[in-house]
């Protein structure tokens, strides 16, 4: 078996670990990267794509961020659309901050290349890994070359697990001290992509009676969209033809119509959120989705990988210096951020969610519209959290 002595092992190269992994070599500090898919795959795969402007400007003060800021399309409000109306929301008026359009897999090319360009150890491929002695202080994680089929051992000080919402590195944590908050949407998301130029030159929201619908640009030709559908439904229950009917129904209006063009995404999104406290287990620290999930009602899954590898990298760089109170605070510190970011998600759900829902509640998300469309206040709170502007309460 071959061996590798490192400081951290950071398992899973999504936004999570590659940041993880980009921060700690900048302090110095030895990293090896393993990832299951192959580098091509994960610069490819299209997930998310909005990041919050102070995400953004934490990655540009590490030098990660330069092709982002060259390439990204700046967005600053959105539409509500329902009883045929586009209901415009300047978010960007109120508060000192922007979304950054950038496809995920953008950022995730980015951030390989510049750790491997400057000396990362990033494995890519590698299968069946497993930690052991979490809890001493020589954590160790082992793992399959794919490509070779030859086992491998990695003795290190700290394991970071960004492995996402099906990863391994969560299952190492004990049941009897973890608690796994879940919530259940009790509804689904058929989540497409299209190649179809944007129909508006923002993100905008459908709240109909026939469900709620969504539309993001994912480039200038790429468009994301999502209609609310059963929990369980299937793709195969979503020809074409009855996909754009429903997306001209819930996000069509007279002067905002939906450009159509060839679907080439199509599946059905489990809508359900999970938060694992504490994040940290011995020598384990999880951070992204490995930890928390939150549905893609305000794109804040990214941001929070992001959030959590910044604090993590920084955690890991004052043990190192001599101070382990950051490490032993981190799992507090970044739940204050995913629990106003779930708070925030489903109060939104639940204004998209409302068009289907009986008459109370539907009033009830009335109201929320009219008081965030009539008052600047109320515009200026949403504005705060959508954003991620002072959010850890
Ligand atoms: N071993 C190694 N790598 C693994 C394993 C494993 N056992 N299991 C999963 N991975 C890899 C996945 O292939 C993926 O590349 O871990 C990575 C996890 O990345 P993400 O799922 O992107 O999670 P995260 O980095 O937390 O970023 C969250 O990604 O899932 C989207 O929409 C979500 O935008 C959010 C963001």
């Amino acid at each position: 078996m071959d061996s590798t002595r490192t400081q951290v092992a950071v398992v899973g190269a999504g936004p999570a670990g590659l940041a993880v992994a980009n921060l700690l070599r900048q302090s110095g500090i030895d990293t090896v990267l393993l990832e299951e898919q192959s580098r091509k795959f994960v610069e490819q795969r299209p997930r998310a794509g909005f990041i919050e402007e102070w995400a953004v400007r934490a990655l540009d003060r590490h030098g990660l961020a330069d092709q982002l800021l060259r390439e990204a399309e700046q967005q600053d409000r959105f539409e509500f659309r329902f009883e045929g109306a586009r209901h415009v929301v300047r978010y960007g008026e109120v508060v000192e901050g922007r979304h950054f359009l950038y496809p995920q897999q953008f950022l995730v090319a980015d951030l390989v290349g510049l750790h491997t360009s400057n000396g990362g150890d990033a494995r890519f491929q590698v299968s069946d890994v497993r930690l052991a002695e979490l809890e001493s202080a020589r954590p160790v994680v082992t793992y399959v070359d794919a490509t070779t089929g030859r086992q491998h051992r990695i003795d290190c000080d700290f394991v970071a697990g960004c492995d996402g919402a099906h990863g391994v590195t969560q299952t190492y944590f004990p049941a009897a001290t973890t608690i796994r908050a879940r919530h259940d949407y009790g509804i689904g998301w058929l989540a497409m992509l299209a190649e179809a130029p944007p129909s508006a030159d923002c993100v905008f929201f459908g709240i109909h009676p026939r469900g709620f619908g969504a539309h993001m640009a994912r480039g200038p030709r790429v468009t994301r969209f999502y209609l609310e559908c059963r929990p369980g439904d299937t793709p195969e229950n979503w020809p074409d033809d009855r996909v754009w009917t429903e997306l001209h129904a819930r996000l069509g209006t007279p002067d905002g119509p939906i450009n159509e063009g060839p679907i080439f995404e199509k599946r059905v999104l489990d809508m359900h959120n999970y938060v694992t406290e504490p994040m940290s287990y011995g020598r384990l620290h999880l951070a992204g989705e490995s930890a928390h999930v939150v549905a893609p009602i305000a794109a804040k899954g990214m941001n929070l990988a992001i959030n959590d590898a910044l604090l993590l990298a920084e955690a890991i760089a004052a043990y190192y210096r001599g101070d382990p109170s950051r490490l032993a605070g981190y799992s507090t510190a970044c739940l204050r951020r995913v629990w106003q970011y779930q708070e925030f998600s489903q109060w939104l759900s639940d204004i998209f969610h409302s068009g289907t829902a009986d008459p109370f509640k539907a009033r009830l998300s009335q109201a929320r519209v009219r008081r965030l469309l009539g008052s600047r206040e109320a515009l200026v709170a949403f504005a705060q959290l959508y954003l991620g502007i002072d959010a850890d309460f």
